[in-house]
Order: structure tokens, then C-alpha cells, then sequence
């Protein structure tokens, strides 16, 4: 079956950016590796795009210790950041998404202004075509969450990335905040051309064991994400696509085709799925092969309609 009818465009009206993607569907940072990890489970077709595990300026080891905690609907993650860094990205990462013909959106993380826009600068010189800016992790110690929940200084970090970077510029949202309208208005000011939200949510695993008369306790800070987090999104990308005009791609607890549905009735021109595929693999492709179905199944010629549609329902 063919699924030439989940193309879609998501385009900046005022500057005309715009990122072709064969599938609405993305694999979501730091769930998908760098490249061809999942390719046993998933036929890339399927796949819009992935986003890149986040890349710092220098290689990160990360956390030590218990990195992932399972929560009910969910996981609790202080992974800190892992990856190999830029030179090696670029190096050995970068010629096998090229050469598998992987669409992909370059994930980035920065402690400093000046980090970002060295990344930004050579996600440029390397011909990059999207760009996915994280000012919202919460489970490093410095750095870029504290760009990210300030809109004067998340409107100084996006204008400066924007000066240096030509191609599709997305920023990631983080939900710890009171105010997501107010941040993404800054990045659309400041010359965006999409927000993806959510990263995962400030949260704290507790696991209490009795052995021998005796109390003990394991507790794990980090990241939350998964289905538990889906409401959290959909409040979070229905305010966001109240406030701006840039498209936005939903992340947080996807896993079926109702939550698709759900996303695209508050705004989203695309999707992130993260935690779901730890459970299946093959969530992207299954999610791909099911929307195509429901779309020539009920007559909509192109995923634009649908999306027309729903959000109109
Ligand atoms: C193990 C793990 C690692 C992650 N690493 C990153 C990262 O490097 N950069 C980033 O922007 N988001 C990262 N995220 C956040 C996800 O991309 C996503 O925003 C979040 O998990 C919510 O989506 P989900 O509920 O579908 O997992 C990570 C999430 C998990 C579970």
C-alpha cells in the first residue's frame, strides 16, 4: 500500500521556510539514536524524519548511576545528555543518514549562547535542512533550560541562532512553565519556523522496598514522558497553536492513532514519538500504515484535509 498521501509540508508563511516530510510522523530525540538503529524494526519509509539524540559542542558521557526509572504510563529519565559531540557527529554520524537517505532534524543543547551558535553555524556549513534547537532539558545541571523559560532571553538566543542558521528552524518547548504562550510568541518573533512541544516534565521516582524489618529507599529525578504526559501536551500545543502562526509538531505520550487525531484538533501539523517506541519498535510504522488506511478508507486525499478537518470538527 501506498502512503504517498502523508506528505506534508510544514511552511513559515512569512518566510517561506518550509520542510518537505514523507510522513507526519518523526522519531523523537534522544529515542531514536543517531541514524540506522532502528532500521531492523521500522521500514524507514514510514519514517517523516528523526530527530538526532541531542549533540552538544563537546562529547557528553552523561549521568552516572540509575539513568531510566519506569512510572505507571511512563519513564523517568536523567540520561544527562549522552552523546558524541559535533566533530564526531559530523564525522561518522552525518555519512550514514546521507547515504540511507534519512531525512532528519539536527537536535541541539548549549550551557552557553555562544555553544549554540557555534552549533548552529555548522549545522549551516554542513548543508543541514532543519534544525531543532532543545531550550528545554531538565535533567542537566546548567545550560539550556534556563534559555528556555524566559522569553527576553529565549527571543536573544533564537535571534542570534537565526542570524548564523538559514534552513527549517524548529525550537523545542519545555512544559515546566506557567507561561507557554509568552515563550512562544518570542520564538516566533525572533524568526522560528516551528515549535515541537513537549520535552518531558520535572519529575521524581520514588521506590521503597521492605526487607527484614527494614525501610529502603531509591529515588530517581529526571525527565518525565510517556502516555501519563499526553494531557500535559495536549494543553501545551493547543496554547501554543492559539498564539503563534509557525506550525507545530506534537510530542508527549503518542502512541495511536487517537492521540494523532487528538493533537491535530489542537493545532499540531506533525507528531514526535519517544517513549512508545521502547515498548514497540515498530510504533512509527504501524502509526504510518494506520493513518494512510483511515485517510483512503474515508476518502481524504492528502493529510492536509484530514488535518483541515479535525481541527474544524
Ligand atoms: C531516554 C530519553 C532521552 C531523551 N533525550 C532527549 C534529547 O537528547 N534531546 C531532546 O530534545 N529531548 C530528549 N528527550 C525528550 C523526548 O524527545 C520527548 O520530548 C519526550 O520524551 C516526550 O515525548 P514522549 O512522551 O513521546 O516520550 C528524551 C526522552 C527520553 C525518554
Amino acid at each position: 500500500m501506498g502512503i504517498e498521501n502523508l506528505k506534508t509540508t510544514l511552511k513559515n508563511e512569512k518566510t517561506g521556510n518550509s520542510l518537505i516530510l514523507k510522513t507526519p510522523l518523526i522519531g523523537a530525540s534522544g529515542t531514536w539514536g543517531y541514524n540506522v538503529e532502528y532500521q531492523d524494526y521500522v521500514d524507514y519509509k514510514y519514517l517523516g524524519a528523526i530527530s538526532t539524540k541531542g549533540i552538544t559542542l563537546e562529547e557528553r558521557l552523561g549521568n552516572v548511576g540509575e539513568r531510566i526509572f519506569e512510572v505507571f504510563g511512563g519513564l523517568i529519565n536523567r540520561i544527562g545528555l549522552e552523546n558524541v559531540g559535533i566533530e564526531a557527529f559530523i564525522s561518522d554520524k552525518l555519512p550514514i543518514l546521507k547515504e540511507n537517505n534519512i531525512d532528519f532534524l539536527l537536535n541541539i543543547a548549549g550551557n552557553t549562547i555562544e555553544d549554540y551558535e557555534k552549533l548552529a553555524l555548522i549545522a549551516q556549513t554542513n548543508n543541514i535542512k532543519a534544525l531543532e534547537v532543545n531550550v528545554s532539558c531538565p535533567n542537566v545541571k546548567k545550560g539550556c533550560l534556563e534559555f528556555g523559560l524566559n522569553p527576553e532571553s529565549l527571543y536573544f538566543l533564537i535571534s542570534k541562532i537565526r542570524k548564523v542558521y538559514e534552513g527549517f528552524l524548529i525550537i523545542k518547548l519545555s512544559p515546566n512553565t506557567q507561561d507557554i504562550k509568552s515563550l512562544a510568541t518570542a520564538v516566533e518573533s525572533a524568526g522560528a519556523d516551528c515549535i515541537s512541544a513537549i520535552n518531558t516534565l520535572r519529575g521524581l521516582g520514588v521506590k521503597i522496598d521492605y526487607i527484614n524489618n527494614k525501610f529502603y529507599k531509591k529515588t530517581v529525578q529526571g525527565g518525565l514522558s510517556g502516555t501519563c504526559i499526553k494531557p500535559v501536551a495536549l494543553y501545551m500545543v493547543n496554547q501554543i497553536s492559539s498564539a503563534v502562526k509557525i506550525p507545530v509538531m506534537a510530542i508527549g505520550g503518542i502512541s495511536k492513532l487517537s492521540d494523532l487525531f487528538e493533537f491535530m484538533a489542537v493545532g499540531a501539523s506533525a507528531f514526535q514519538i519517544g517513549t512508545a517506541n521502547f515498548s514497540n519498535p515498530s510504533v512509527i510504522e504501524d502509526l504510518a500504515i494506520e493513518l494512510s488506511e483511515f485517510m483512503q478508507k474515508n476518502n481524504y486525499k492528502t493529510f492536509d484535509d484530514l488535518k483541515k478537518d479535525i481541527k474544524n470538527g
